[in-house]
């Protein structure tokens, strides 16, 4: 069974058909690129897979449950994590704070017991802190842990981001352009990163990338999309040689 399945996916926003009849698949523990020209639609179909945008038409199947009209935070619930192009952290809280909030689904204490402090919610806590740390050590993270966010430069929020979701312990992790606006040094770190979440035996992933070495490097398969549709999908090497590919980028 898939982890992920899209089909016939429709998105449109006004006028504007940003998904049109698009389906794929991602495996267990398999790692799809999804790639295409600015303005493809490869953030809205991350969105619809998440919960954040209701598909006009189609279905997302997650280990074979439709999820098509549950909300956000129901998917975020089941095992879905994602990061975003443009990174959504709480600025003015620190490094380990941030994702501590990744943790949330795994909380099991209530809100009395938290309220009175119980012992077994201090054991809970403390739990939780611990894993939270070992999402930032695994990441290269730990110095930074009780650092404000705002305080870090652009490549290390990208990568507390990436933290923060894995820290959810998800079974399939989106990730939305994770090397946008790194330096190649910090790109060649993200891919290593990615590239040890695998080797541990991490979550089914989907990647939203432009960089088509990194695609190479990192991608089982790759599924390009240009203007809604998908134009392509295979191994990378053969879909980045793709004459609907290549067209693509050239016209875009
Ligand atoms: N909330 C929205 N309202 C209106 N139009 C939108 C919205 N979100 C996306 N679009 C439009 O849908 C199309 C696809 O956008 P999307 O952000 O999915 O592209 P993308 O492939 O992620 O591009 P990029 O590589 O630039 O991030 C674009 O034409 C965009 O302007
Ligand atoms: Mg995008």
């Amino acid at each position: 069974m898939s982890m992920l399945a899209v089909e016939s996916l429709c998105i449109a926003f006004g006028g504007i058909r940003a998904v049109a009849d698009v389906g794929f698949e991602v495996g267990e523990g398999e790692l799809c690129a999804l790639i295409g020209p600015n303005g493809a639609g490869k953030s809205t179909v991350l969105n619809a897979v998440s919960g954040l945008v209701r598909p006009d038409a189609g279905r997302v199947l997650f280990a074979g449950r439709d999820l098509t009209r549950t909300p956000a935070h129901r998917i975020a619930a089941l095992g879905l994590a994602r990061t975003f192009q443009n990174i959504a952290l709480f600025d003015h809280a620190s490094v380990i704070e941030n994702v501590l909030v990744g943790r949330h689904r795994h909380r099991r204490s209530g809100v009395v017991a938290d309220l009175l402090g119980l012992p077994a919610v201090k054991r809970a806590e403390r739990d939780e802190r611990d894993r939270a740390r070992a999402a930032l050590d695994s990441l290269g993270l730990g110095p930074q842990a009780e650092r404000m966010v705002a305080e870090l430069p652009w490549g290390l929020r990208k990568r507390v981001e990436l933290a923060r979701a894995l820290a959810s312990e998800p079974r399939l992790l989106l990730l939305d352009e994770p090397s946008a606006g790194l330096s190649d040094e910090e790109r060649a770190d993200m891919a290593t990163a990615i590239e040890r979440i695998r080797a541990t035996g991490g979550p089914a992933m989907l990647l939203v990338e432009h960089d088509m070495g990194m695609v190479s490097r990192l991608a089982d398969r790759a599924i390009a999309l240009d203007r809604g549709r998908v134009i392509a999908q295979g191994p990378p090497q053969a879909v980045r040689k793709d004459p609907a590919v290549i067209e693509a980028w050239l016209g875009g």
